[in-house]
């Protein structure tokens, strides 16, 4: 695995652009197979902008959308409407201005009260859309990632169980520390991805980082 690459930019516009111009020159690459490029996207407040630059006609009118399938990373466990929706902010964000994006978009069942048949049934979708063969880990060819304050990502909390899963793609996580569940990609998925991109904005997470 090459090295990571860290690359700071002047500000969340810049870091945006640049993550739509990464997500539009991979989209466009040929796949092998014909097989889809298969994305997954973050919730929070840092990749709002990306998304948005991702509708504008500058990026949208670029990429294939017919041959890309966009998965989410994680959500939590309220209606699709709630204020706290990630899915909620990647509709206002880019789906409703971009029906091509939307057709394909593959959204977690995250309200529904059988997390675990939720999670399982987003797993089972995974491996059929990336067509991974049997006793492998579904390969996504690119996962964009944030980070919280503590050091999280996608709901992988510090403490919480999820990051000690290994055996489920999906997995229903309590995280006790926002007395909230969620449904998130587990480690072994994102570490199989093809290629991850964490996007992180603030000077205060720098350390961390
Ligand atoms: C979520 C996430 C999560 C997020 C970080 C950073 O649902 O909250 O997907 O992992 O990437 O919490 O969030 P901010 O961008 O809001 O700081």
């Amino acid at each position: 695995m090459p090295a990571p690459a860290i690359r700071v930019f002047k500000n969340l516009d810049e870091l945006s652009r640049e993550a739509a111009t990464e997500f539009s020159s991979l989209a466009s690459r040929g796949q092998p197979e014909g097989k889809p490029f298969c994305v997954a996207l973050s919730g929070g407040h840092t990749p709002k902008r990306f998304y948005e630059f991702l509708a504008a006609p500058e990026f949208a009118t670029k990429i294939p959308w017919d041959r890309v399938q966009l998965f989410q990373v994680d959500e939590r466990c309220v209606p699709p409407g709630d204020g706290q929706s990630n899915y909620r902010m990647m509709r206002e964000a880019m789906l409703s201005h971009l029906p091509a994006a939307d057709k394909h978009f593959h959204r977690m069942i995250a309200e529904r009260p059988d997390r675990d048949g939720a999670a399982a049934d987003y797993a089972a979708d995974l491996r059929t859309t990336l067509r991974t063969p049997a006793h492998e880990w579904p390969r996504l060819d690119l996962i964009f990632l944030g980070m919280g304050d503590d050091g999280h990502t996608a709901s992988l909390f510090p403490g919480s169980a999820a990051l000690e899963e290994r055996q489920r793609a999906v997995y229903p996580n309590w995280v006790e520390k926002l007395g909230m569940w969620r449904l998130t990609l587990t480690l072994p998925v994102l570490n199989a991805a093809s290629r991850v991109i964490f996007l992180v904005a603030g000077e205060e997470k720098a350390e961390r980082l």
